[in-house]
């Protein structure tokens, strides 16, 4: 089987290798920049941007590829996976209408509220500054200020916590008033992740992603800095009540998405605030997370490229999907100065880490060196019975890389775990 991974940062890494395990398929790449991980796997690439969807297509049937797996959303919005069914190659990842879920807030919370699908804040979109600006000034409360478009998870302003009401009122000017506002949510984020074939879902392990720049959760938002997962696939914060709502929110979201003639297939992300009063959806992602793939790709226990047939063919079924019971920690190496002005072009040298898996991301080779580029760097993702045991794994691997780069230490740790588990304590 030929399989086309589109995309090349730590989450593609993570597929294209989760694929490359069945020593039938043969794993072809798209991506910007070479990253050297997929590089390694792949039997050819091509260096193009992830959005120039004819020569994709054109490489696609020139190599005969069977199936194209999207990784990023920015494809997605450019219509690649209408343009290669369009030339008989099945992908994992929705059509460009479908793929709206992620890519206009608008839509979302839309489709959200007109199919009475629980866990939508309260909002109100806009395309007017004068009619944000009036209605964030009468408010009472808090705000979320949201771009309607695609921002790479940095374009939203929270009030109380990185924008006060004058703030929130320039941003929204900033945005020509394309903005959806919403209630403020209070509680413990996790991440649900699911395999979706129109009409199947299959979950995935629960993730908590890290968004904050810095220890302790302060700094500007990033794509991510680091993730776990439990040996239980869940959460201590997230009871089974606050679980099954989750999945009966995104069951509902793709029953929507069906009704509406444009059915989901690929994967669902649902991004989940656990409040005082269950689970709230902060987005749906119409694709893996990054680093949220690291984490359950590499506890997949089943055959990835299976399940991407079965995705395409709309034949998913629970016995197709299995994980290794153990806990995870992911932790990403990011140049100093990141996300504001990272230190580009930084020599960088990976230590011993035989007791973690090394995902590359944005970063090249050159010669013998490894080079930061202006994204996220490279990940480990530790293994192991206990959430400390993972941690450590990472955390060492992480320590060691010598050069211009930074990394968290605090994700994964039992101290930070307490910290969510305390909180939610306190909200209920
Ligand atoms: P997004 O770009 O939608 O992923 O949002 C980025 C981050 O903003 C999320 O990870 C949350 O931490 C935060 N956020 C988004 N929406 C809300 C909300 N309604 N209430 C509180 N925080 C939010
Ligand atoms: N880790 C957050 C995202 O991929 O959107």
């Amino acid at each position: 089987m030929k399989i086309l991974v589109v995309g090349g940062g730590g989450r593609e890494h993570a597929i294209a290798a989760a694929l490359a395990r069945n020593t039938a398929t043969t794993v072809f790449s798209v991506m910007a920049k070479r990253n050297p991980g997929i590089e390694g796997i792949a039997k050819n690439v091509l260096l193009v941007n992830e959005t120039e969807v004819p020569r994709i297509v054109t490489y696609a049937k020139e190599n005969g590829v069977d199936f194209a797996f999207i990784g990023p959303e920015s494809p997605l919005e450019a219509g690649i996976v209408d343009a290669l069914e369009g030339e008989g190659i099945p992908c994992v990842g929705p059509r460009k209408a479908a793929a709206r879920i992620e890519t206009d807030k608008a839509f979302c919370r839309d489709m959200m509220e007109r199919n009475a699908i629980e866990g939508c804040p309260k909002y109100r979109v806009f395309h007017s500054a004068p009619d944000a600006v009036d209605f964030i000034t009468g408010y009472d409360g808090d705000l979320v200020v949201k771009p309607i478009g695609l921002t790479g998870g940095k374009g939203v302003r929270i009030m109380g916590e990185q924008v006060d009401r004058a703030g929130a009122i320039e941003y929204v000017k900033f945005l020509n008033g394309e903005a959806v506002l919403e209630e403020r949510l209070i509680g413990e984020e996790f991440t649900l992740q699911a395999f979706v074939d129109g009409t199947h879902l299959i979950p995935m392990p629960l993730v908590q992603d890290h968004k904050r720049a810095f220890e302790g959760d302060i700094g500007l938002n990033t794509g991510g800095m680091g993730s776990y997962s439990m040996p239980d696939h869940m959460l201590p914060f997230v009871t089974k009540s606050d679980y099954n709502k989750a999945i009966e929110i995104m069951k509902a979201a793709i029953a929507a998405m069906e009704r509406m003639g444009q059915p989901y297939k690929g994967i669902l992300y649902g991004q989940f605030m656990n409040t005082a009063q269950g689970p709230k959806v902060i987005e749906f992602n119409a694709r893996f997370g990054d680093p949220e793939a690291m984490n359950v790709l590499s506890l997949l226990t089943s055959d990835l490229s299976e399940v991407v047939h079965h995705i395409a063919e709309g034949t998913l079924l629970p016995s197709h999907v299995s994980f290794d019971t153990q806990a995870t920690v992911c932790k990403y190496l990011v140049p100093e100065g990141y996300p504001e002005s990272p230190g580009a072009g930084e020599v960088i040298t990976v230590g011993p880490h035989s007791n973690a898996l090394l995902y590359y991301a944005n970063v090249e080779k050159a010669g013998e060196n490894l080079v930061t580029q202006t994204s996220r760097t490279l990940a480990f993702v530790g293994i192991g019975e206990t959430l400390d045991q993972a941690e450590q794994a990472a955390e060492q691997a992480a320590s060691e890389v010598k050069g211009c780069v930074r990394h968290r230490r605090d994700i994964g740790t039992n101290a930070l775990l307490e910290k969510r588990i305390a909180h939610m304590k306190e909200l209920r």
